[in-house]
């Protein structure tokens, strides 16, 4: 759809209108209840509203980023997909509610989420441009650190959004009977660490033509001897799980060089608590420097080669640095998190919390407001979930879970989840 001047009038009034609104977040077990009743003209009416709010309240947001940022082509780019989807999406406000509004609803939901599926891609591509172009100060950092995690975490929202209207009433099924949309309810947590393990082996197998072995061990506190079954959103740990065995795989192979005929295995050890699930990896890749753990949550951090210009597009995010935060945003995202614990000349442990009550795994979302504004302006210092840069090792959890009980005001491959 191309904007015009009119349009674009139109989409700004439609924004700050929708903006005034907070996100109304949906705990694991609201999205399985409302599942289960599939009301598909519930859902059109909640999301009607709610996708504009999310949707507004990042875009206002993007508008905020510092003026140099929002010049580069990518980031451009970014900002007419959202106008566009946002203008596809007030459209329906106040349709009239038939079968074919809900068909054409349903099939524009879909084409907003192919559109929306390169967005992490372009995004970093668009601070790199900055990068090559501009010298980029502390307070600039900071901002697009800021920025970056509240953005990231509105798309897994929202994409969280439309997957389980149109899985549930798009009529493609996702091939599991038991799937709730994309929540499985005995997701089985060591077959998504297995499916994990064997597709990173794949691409550690290819580069370095060996990878360590898997030991898994698990421990369930609740029924004894059972196996772990959980309320989840499958694609969420896949994703979490597939990041932190590159990782580990990479450091295991590069501390024991290439020539090594005996590689330390990765050790995976899952345990179910009554609050909280843990997955914890374990590997003796040589660990990371204290000095440098500050820095491990940083979009654009990485001690791999970046990626040339050139392979952007069809390696999805190798080396730009992006696997540890977002991975931590999805293990943030229902109220979970991401830890890293290391010893630097052994080795890591990057531990997975998730809750293990469905109601109380509730979404995690940003929301545009005033103070929110003053991150864009300011070095970034004061308590807010998004507002801690770095800082994944356990020393910095302390305020982060702090920042966490202070519930914000109201209330794939890479990235396709
Ligand atoms: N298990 C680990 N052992 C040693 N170093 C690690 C480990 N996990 C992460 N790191 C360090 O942290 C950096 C950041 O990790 P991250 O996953 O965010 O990015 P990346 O792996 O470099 O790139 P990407 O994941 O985007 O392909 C890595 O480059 C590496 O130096
Ligand atoms: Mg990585």
């Amino acid at each position: 759809m191309k904007l015009t001047k009119k349009c674009f009038a139109n989409i700004t009034k439609m924004l700050d209108f929708y903006s005034q609104f907070n996100p109304s977040p949906l705990s694991i077990k609201q999205f399985i209840d409302f599942g289960l009743s599939a009301c598909e003209r519930k859902s059109f009416i909640f999301l009607r509203k709610e996708l504009p709010v999310r949707l507004a309240n990042i875009m206002k947001e993007i508008h905020l980023l510092p003026e140099h940022l929002l010049r580069m082509p990518s980031v451009g780019i970014v900002n007419n997909l959202y106008a566009t989807s946002f203008e596809e999406i007030v459209h329906f406000e106040k349709a009239e509610i038939n079968e074919s509004t809900l068909d054409k609803f349903c099939q524009a939901l879909v084409k907003i989420r192919n559109r929306h599926a390169d967005v992490v891609q372009t995004m970093a591509q668009g601070v790199l441009e900055l990068k090559d172009s501009h010298d980029v100060d502390l307070s600039t950092e900071n901002s697009i650190q800021y920025f970056l995690d509240r953005f990231l975490m509105s798309r897994i929202s929202i994409r969280m959004l439309i997957n389980q209207h149109t899985l549930l009433f798009g009529g493609i099924l996702n091939g599991h009977s038991r799937h709730i949309g994309c929540i499985d309810p005995m997701c089985d947590v060591i077959g998504v660490v297995r499916d994990a393990y064997e597709n990173a082996r794949f691409l550690c197998d290819q580069y370095y033509l060996a990878s360590p072995e898997l030991v898994v061990k698990q421990h369930n506190e609740l029924e004894r001897g059972n196996e772990i079954r959980i309320v989840y959103v499958p694609s969420h740990l896949y994703h979490m799980l597939f990041e932190l065995f590159k990782n580990s795989m990479r450091a295991v192979m590069e501390h024991h060089g290439e020539d090594s005929d005996n590689y330390p295995p990765l050790e995976v050890t899952v345990v179910r608590g009554k609050e909280d699930i843990c997955v914890k990896m374990s590997d003796r890749g040589g660990g990371i420097r204290r000095s440098q753990t500050d820095h491990l949550f940083k979009y654009m951090y990485s001690t791999a080669p970046q990626p040339s210009k050139s392979d952007a597009h069809t390696v999805p995010l190798a080396g730009y640095g992006y696997g540890l935060p977002l991975s931590r945003l999805y293990a943030r995202y229902f109220h979970g998190d991401l830890v890293l614990l290391s010893c630097e000349g052994y080795g890591t442990d990057a531990i997975i919390y998730l809750k293990a009550l469905s109601n109380e795994a509730n979404e995690l979302l940003p929301i545009f407001n005033k103070t929110s504004s003053k991150f864009y302006r300011t070095t970034v210092t004061s308590a807010d979930w998004s507002s801690q840069c770095g800082g994944g090792m356990a020393t910095r959890q302390l305020s982060m879970s702090h920042a966490q009980g202070h519930r914000l005001p109201h209330g794939m491959q890479i990235s396709q989840c």
